[in-house]
């Protein structure tokens, strides 16, 4: 079964209670994009934020740290978090960093620049519960698709591990298909989900279209 989770960055911060009720028995949770100025050029929203829409939904909660020094923050994460990713290029002892993550009872993840090849993850792999291959510079929502994505799916695919592949950036009705044919399992889709006039429509679309 494919997986669903949109993100956040992309509902509406006046109104993030109305975005999130909207669709929250559509989707298999929902994606937190958790920016610092450092790592990426934005800045998005932290601890207040989470914290308050926790207290609204159940829905998991899929965690993608944006940030430098990620373990600084793990354990805070981890109260408002069922899982959370931290950047392969933002860590020094990423095995270190992934123990932690579970250490506080949260799956955990690594995620990939584009220009990160996966095979950098060949000795952590049977660590992680997942894989966030970043189809866009990450930082913005609402980018195009990078097209070598497919071919970085295979490769992960073909490294023989039953970890979960999730694509973030530039995801819509048009390329899902093409990208669980690759191997891809979960998607977090932004703009093709808030900034529609239908969310629920939008997400039924892609899941149709599976
Ligand atoms: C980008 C974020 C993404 C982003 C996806 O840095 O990691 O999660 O919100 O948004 P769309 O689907 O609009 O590309
Ligand atoms: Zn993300």
């Amino acid at each position: 079964m494919v997986k669903i989770f949109p993100s956040i960055l992309a509902a509406n911060f006046a109104n993030l209670e109305k975005d999130l009720k909207n669709v929250e028995n559509n989707v298999d949770g929902f994606h937190m994009d958790i920016m610092d100025g450092r790592f990426v050029p934005n800045i998005s929203f932290g601890f207040p934020v989470l914290e308050s829409l926790r207290k609204i939904t159940n829905k998991y909660f899929d965690t993608h740290l944006m940030i430098v020094e990620p373990d600084n923050y793990i354990e805070r994460f981890s109260k408002v978090s069922d899982s959370i990713t931290v950047h392969y290029e933002a860590t020094t002892h990423l095995h270190r960093t992934i123990s932690q993550i579970k250490k506080f009872d949260c799956e955990a993840g690594v995620s990939l620049n584009p220009h990160t090849p996966v095979s950098l993850l060949e000795e952590i792999l049977p660590y992680l519960d997942k894989v966030l291959i970043m189809s866009v510079n990450p930082g913005f929502g609402g980018q195009k698709f990078i097209e070598t994505t497919y071919n970085k799916i295979r490769k992960l695919k073909d490294m023989n591990s039953n970890v979960e592949i999730m694509i973030d950036g530039g995801v819509n009705p048009n390329n899902i298909d093409k990208l669980v044919k690759a191997g891809a399992s979960s998607f977090v889709v932004g703009s093709a989900v808030f900034k529609t006039s239908d969310p629920n429509k939008a997400i039924k679309e892609m899941r149709d279209i599976l």
